[in-house]
């Protein structure tokens, strides 16, 4: 299974914090936005990674990033000229995935949660289809919508519906199988003009190939579309991290605990920290071992 970390997007809704830069960049806490994704998809065990980025952010992420080989991972990079909606994210990484089953995540999307990598591993073990993830929200009515039938199987998707016929979002996280890409394609632009996400999770449900999880009440999840969001993942990651002194979305210690680097090479990167907590943070963890 490969991965696609969407972070494109024009970001107007937080101008003017996203003037000038791309909004995945926008610090949450103590690392940038996407630290979260990419952590995520490397908790999922997924190494191979397309960063889907505007034309003008790529040097940035590239900087930031580069082809991730610190982290043990492969990044490649691939420019969306345009807005034209999250779905266009499986058109432009076709070449990418060559057929393979893949993970799209949102490049603004932060999941916490302690069974996440258990239900992640359960969605890539499913052999066919496609598995999306639900979050009880009280603003339905700004994202993509799951309706549940009695039995519990999901019955209805909409996309930012005005009166949403449940509270459960969907949220930016989805699992597909190799037929995603040609699914796709054959999308056409909603009246907002975009390719939408919600209508290729509603082909799905059409061929009954549509597996849908709660995620309870255990779970955080926050879209940092806006600035309270923002400012509310921010908090919530601080606030854990100061608590429990163990550090969310750090792509360091994933790669470290997942075998991926060694002693030595996180040693190294906790020198290039060497000047703030998370040197010291590092240098611990390869004191004690990936499974301390
Ligand atoms: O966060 C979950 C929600 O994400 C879902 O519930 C919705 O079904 C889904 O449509 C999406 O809704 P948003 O309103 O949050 O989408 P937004 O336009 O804000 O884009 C989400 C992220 O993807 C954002 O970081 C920008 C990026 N993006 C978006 C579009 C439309 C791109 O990189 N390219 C795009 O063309």
């Amino acid at each position: 299974m490969k991965g696609i970390v969407l972070a494109g997007g024009s970001g107007s809704r937080l101008f003017p914090l996203t003037r000038a830069l791309s909004k995945q960049l926008l610090p949450i806490y103590d690392k940038p936005m996407i630290f979260y994704p990419l952590s995520t998809l490397m908790l999922a065990g997924i190494r191979d990674i397309l960063i889907v980025t505007t034309p003008a952010d790529g040097p940035m992420y590239r900087t930031l990033l580069a082809d991730g080989a610190s982290w043990g991972i492969s990044l490649t990079y691939a420019e969306q000229r345009q807005p034209d909606g999250v779905a266009q994210a499986l058109v432009i990484g076709r070449d990418f995935l060559a057929g393979d089953s893949c993970c799209l995540i949102l490049g603004d999307n932060l999941i916490y949660g302690d069974g996440l990598s258990e239900m992640m591993g359960r969605a890539i073990a499913r052999p066919a289809g496609a598995t999306i993830f639900a979050y009880r929200v009280v603003n339905p009515e700004r994202y993509g919508v799951v309706t549940f039938g009695r039995d519990g199987r999901a019955i209805d998707l909409a996309e930012k519906p005005r009166a949403p016929r449940s509270d459960w979002a969907v949220i930016g996280l989805y699992f597909y199988d190799g037929s995603a890409c040609a699914r796709a394609a054959r999308l056409k632009p909603s009246p907002r003009g975009e390719l939408e996400i919600t209508d290729l999770n509603a082909d799905y449900l059409r061929d009954d190939a549509l597996a849908v999880e709660k995620l309870g009440r255990g779970y955080a999840w926050f879209d940092t579309g806006t600035h309270e969001s923002l400012l509310e993942a921010a908090e919530f990651v601080h606030t854990l991290e100061k608590r429990t002194g163990q550090k969310i979305g750090c792509l360091e210690e994933i790669a470290f605990r997942k075998g991926l680097i060694d002693a030595a090479a996180l040693r190294q990167l906790a020198a290039l920290y060497s000047k703030s907590d998370d040197g010291r943070y590092l240098e611990r963890l390869a004191e004690e071992g990936p499974n301390a």
